[in-house]
């Protein structure tokens, strides 16, 4: 009976950002669980590529070259996905993170235009998705769901992180929003807020050192892996979750659960 609430068989999920890294692996888990997938990406080399690998589980794959910051995007998106399979049961966004737009610098010295920047990609964009996924549910009406990635940046806060922290706290909080708002209609709204996780982006981003400073903070002892992210995405987009709404699900290693000023140290 459990196991049989994971499965995605006959119900089709968009994943935007599914080219690489968290989307890829949450794209992979939803067709393993036998769901159609439509892999969304600004890249149309990357999105036709993680259609290729994620065919071979052998549930029906498509991939867009689209830019979901772009609201005329998003609304092609759901029409050729709507065209194909009739509409679809899940909407998950990864967008996110920095992507160069700005040098990790004080609040002081943050361009407002980079401000503006990233709060587009960490947040207004998941509000397109997300407003575009409600009206198609409540068009179609079907219950739905709609999942996020956030950030444990979005719970606490970080020096030289005011737009990217104000930007996954403001995601964490429309998350709420619309559970409360869709929850009469069926609809699911959840977030994951992962902590450190290794991805073809983050990887370049860390030293040896990093890696070893990283895992002794951690309380799990290392850095994330995407298919960690991608289980517990799994099991909220499922049935499993039938009864999870309005919530963020820190996947981080168990770094939230530190007390900083701890005189006690692990065993080790
Ligand atoms: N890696 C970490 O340690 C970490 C920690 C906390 C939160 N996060 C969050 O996790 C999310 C995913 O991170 P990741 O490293 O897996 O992602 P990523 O940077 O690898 O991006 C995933 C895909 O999204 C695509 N993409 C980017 N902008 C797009 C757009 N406007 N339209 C369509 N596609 C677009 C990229 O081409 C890429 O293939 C981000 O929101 C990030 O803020 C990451």
């Amino acid at each position: 009976m459990y196991l049989e609430r994971l499965r995605m068989t006959g119900k089709t999920a968009i994943v935007a950002g599914g080219g690489a890294g968290m989307g890829l692996a949450i794209a992979q888990a939803i067709a393993e669980a036998g769901g159609r997938v439509a892999i969304v990406d600004l890249d149309k080399a990357r999105a036709d590529k993680a259609a290729r690998d994620v065919s071979a589980q052998g549930t029906g794959v498509m991939s867009l070259a689209a830019n979901v910051t772009d609201s005329k995007e998003v609304d092609r998106v759901v029409s050729e996905v709507t065209a194909r399979w009739g509409g679809f049961d899940s909407m998950v966004t990864v967008i996110g993170g920095q992507q160069g737009i700005a040098p990790w610098v004080n609040a002081g010295e943050t361009k407002e235009a980079d401000w503006e920047k990233l709060l587009n990609l960490n947040l207004t964009h998941a509000f397109l998705l997300a407003k575009a996924a409600m009206n198609h549910y409540v068009k179609r009406g079907v219950p739905g769901s709609f999942l996020s990635i956030s950030s444990v940046n979005g719970l606490l806060s970080a020096p030289r992180h005011a737009a990217y922290g104000a930007a996954k706290a403001g995601l964490i909080s429309l998350t709420r929003t619309l559970a409360l708002e869709y929850g009469n209609k069926g609809i699911r709204v959840n977030s994951i807020a992962p902590g450190t996780i290794m991805t073809e982006r983050s990887a370049p981003g860390y030293s040896e050192a990093d890696i070893k400073r990283f895992n002794g903070i951690i309380p799990l002892g290392r850095i994330g892996k995407t298919e960690e992210i991608a289980s517990v995405a799994l099991f909220l987009l499922s049935d499993l979750a039938a009864y999870v709404t309005g919530q963020t699900v820190v996947v981080d290693g168990g770094v939230m659960a530190t007390y900083p000023f701890s005189l006690q140290k692990a065993d080790s």
